[in-house]
């Protein structure tokens, strides 16, 4: 069956999500817009839906290559991505490789700071609440995600984020921490969803250390579509 873009059935911050005329998949339109902090702070990353579009596709299919079930199915045009339907899981999965963000604010740390490990942190997806932080049993008690899902999603993203390292080191980047999302099809079965951009993760070039994500419109760094588009390039070819 071939597969025709329907209406317009969600829009969220960074990508609109349209109907197909097939119930199990939906396509996922990447917009320019950018927005920081629960949305206080607003602009344009030019061509950046273009450019996250390719990044994630990309990073996806290297994903599925190494057995982990992602939403991705195919990329369709320069913006638009056709991704399997899944109710998204309400929290943001992070992985911290280095302190940085968040974590080195909340703990008073300088951003760089090596650690001894890996950190994992949950985050339920609530614009209203600006995504709080929460804790594993947190999400169990509001029945966010049943105890065998948040088993598979943590072995899935310590993996990933193995997988992920290798991969931007081999291409010249650091991967300092990232935010996934997960959704279930209406089977129940699991897959990592959303996107792998550098909205999403923070990308520092190895030997500079320059930073190449999304902190560079954050904290108005400038050269933030150059940070894109060198991102793509490393990535993408
Ligand atoms: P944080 O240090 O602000 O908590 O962010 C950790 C990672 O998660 C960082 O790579 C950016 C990403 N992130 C999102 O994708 N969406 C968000 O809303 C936030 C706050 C962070």
């Amino acid at each position: 069956m071939k597969i025709e873009k329907k209406e317009k059935i969600y829009e969220g911050k960074a990508k609109i999500l349209y109907a197909t005329n097939d119930p199990n998949y939906v396509v996922q339109y990447f917009k320019d817009d950018a927005t920081a902090f629960n949305a206080q702070k607003k602009g344009t990353i030019v061509n950046k839906g273009i450019m996250n579009n390719k990044i994630s596709a990309v990073i996806f299919k290297f994903l599925e290559k190494n057995k982990i079930p992602t939403h991705f199915v195919e990329k369709l045009s320069d913006r638009d991505m056709l991704v399997r339907k899944v109710s998204i899981v309400p929290l943001e999965v992070v992985v911290r490789n280095k302190v940085a963000g968040s974590l080195a604010k909340r703990l008073g740390m300088t951003e760089g700071q090596a650690l001894k490990t890996p950190v994992l942190e949950f985050f339920y997806k609530d614009d209203a609440l600006g995504d709080p932080m929460i804790s594993e049993s947190c999400a169990l008690a509001f029945e966010w995600a049943k105890e065998a899902e948040l088993n598979k999603i943590k072995t899935w993203t310590w993996k990933i984020n193995s997988l992920l390292q290798k991969f931007f080191d081999e291409r010249g980047v650091e991967l300092i921490d990232f935010k996934l999302e997960f959704g279930k099809d209406a089977k129940g079965k699991m897959y990592l969803a959303d996107e792998i951009s550098p909205d999403g993760c923070r990308l520092w070039e190895k030997g500079t250390g320059e930073k190449l994500d999304k902190d560079r419109f954050r904290r108005d760094l400038g050269k933030v579509e150059e940070s894109y588009e060198k991102v793509c390039q490393l990535i993408c070819g």
